[in-house]
């Protein structure tokens, strides 16, 4: 039978080759691979300063302890996201106080916001859902005229810009994930980017159980005392995973253009069928192109998911909502209709295969597949 997978990763030889080099060098923790993927990475993103860490979820955790936010405060978010999102602020002792998302995107309703502040209100986390950026714009307006702090959820959205805005340059903070289907790989990883020099210190020192020296300063200077002036946590990338990022991020553009044409063939094959949407791509917005999702029929979406299956083409559901995940039920007493809108999507959502080597006779399959079962 034949087979589409969810999802491959594009590593490649010269990759492997990278590995290799740390592999046989004596230094396999935080140290020039992470350095020269920090320095890229900046580069690529233009945000002044990037930290490597193991995940997107410890980015979100770290920036908001960096910020100063814990018990006592809430952080405005989505209820439209991996549980991840969210659970970074239980970890950092705070409350999730989730807004409704728009229909047209999926992302979090800007306008929505102002009405959930409350005096305890300190953050707002915007997650950039499937690649595509939230309105950052009166984000960031909002934030400012109520003092917040705003972080941004852009395991998504690395090549991402709305109105010629790039992801992280209207926040404090901008998490990135290069967990195992993520755009650019290695397994298990993140990274904070900001322009805050400041916080880009206070990330680094969390990131390694708050002390002021990391491993690679003992390596390659003389030995010198270290302090702890923070409690932190142990996040910090090593040099084998900055090895396989690096010649990803070389090939972002390239790999962002094959999964945008993708994309187009996908759209131009579906478009119009009748028991589908597709979530839409605002004019001014580039989209990341992670997730291609459709929106089933209303209580279609499972048989479709189990029947394309059987014909052998992976799927995946992003994301079933936050609030009515049995921890968040369980502690906060959410319930159905508390977010219809995030509920709608998240009972009809569906992800189909995007990747850059997807060959376009399998987006054909796939299309043709699902307008086989919507007939
Ligand atoms: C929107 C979103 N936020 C956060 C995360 C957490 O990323 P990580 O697995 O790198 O911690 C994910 C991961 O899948 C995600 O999709």
């Amino acid at each position: 039978m034949k087979k589409i997978e969810f999802f491959r990763h594009c590593i490649e030889e010269g990759d492997i080759e990278r590995v290799q080099r740390v592999l046989r060098s004596i230094f396999l923790t935080t140290g020039k691979e992470v350095e020269e993927f920090e320095q890229k990475f900046s580069h690529y993103t233009g945000r002044n300063h990037t930290i490597g860490l193991t995940s997107c979820t410890a980015a979100l955790h770290i920036s908001l302890i960096a910020l100063g936010i814990g018990p006592g405060d809430e952080v405005i978010t989505t209820p439209m996201s991996f549980c991840a999102t969210a659970n970074a602020i239980l970890h950092a002792g705070a409350r999730p106080v989730f807004v409704d998302v728009e229909e047209e995107t999926g992302n979090i309703n800007a306008e929505l916001i102002e009405p959930a502040l409350t005096g305890r209100t300190r953050a707002i986390i915007p997650v950039h859902l499937y690649g595509q950026m939230c309105d950052m714009k009166r984000i960031s307006t909002l934030a400012e005229r109520y003092n917040l702090k705003v972080i941004e959820d852009a395991a998504h959205a690395v090549e991402a810009s709305r109105e010629g805005v790039r992801v992280g340059q209207l926040s404090d903070s901008v998490c990135f994930s290069f967990y195992a289907t993520k755009n650019i790989t290695s397994g298990e990883g993140g990274a904070v980017g900001t322009d805050n020099a400041a916080l880009a210190v206070a990330v680094r020192m969390l990131r390694l159980h708050g002390i002021d020296r990391g491993a690679a300063d003992r390596y390659t200077k003389r030995y010198q005392h270290y302090d702890m002036p923070l409690l932190g946590w142990k996040y910090n990338m090593d040099n084998i995973h900055a090895a396989l990022l690096i010649g990803q991020l070389e090939r972002i553009e390239t790999l962002w253009q094959k999964r945008n044409a993708l994309w187009g063939i996908y759209e131009e094959r579906l478009r119009g069928s009748r028991g589908i949407e597709i979530l839409k791509t605002l004019p001014d917005s580039r989209h990341a192109r992670h997730l291609f999702t459709i929106l089933a029929a209303p209580g279609k979406r499972d048989a479709l998911l189990w029947s394309l299956q059987e014909k052998g083409i992976g799927v995946a559901v992003n994301y079933r909502p936050i609030h009515l995940l049995k921890y968040y039920r369980d502690t906060f007493g959410y319930s159905e209709r508390d977010y219809p809108v995030a509920e709608e999507i998240g009972n009809r959502t569906l992800s189909l295969p995007l990747y850059p080597s997807l060959k376009e006779e399998e987006v054909r399959f796939i299309t043709d597949a699902l307008k086989d079962e919507l007939s």
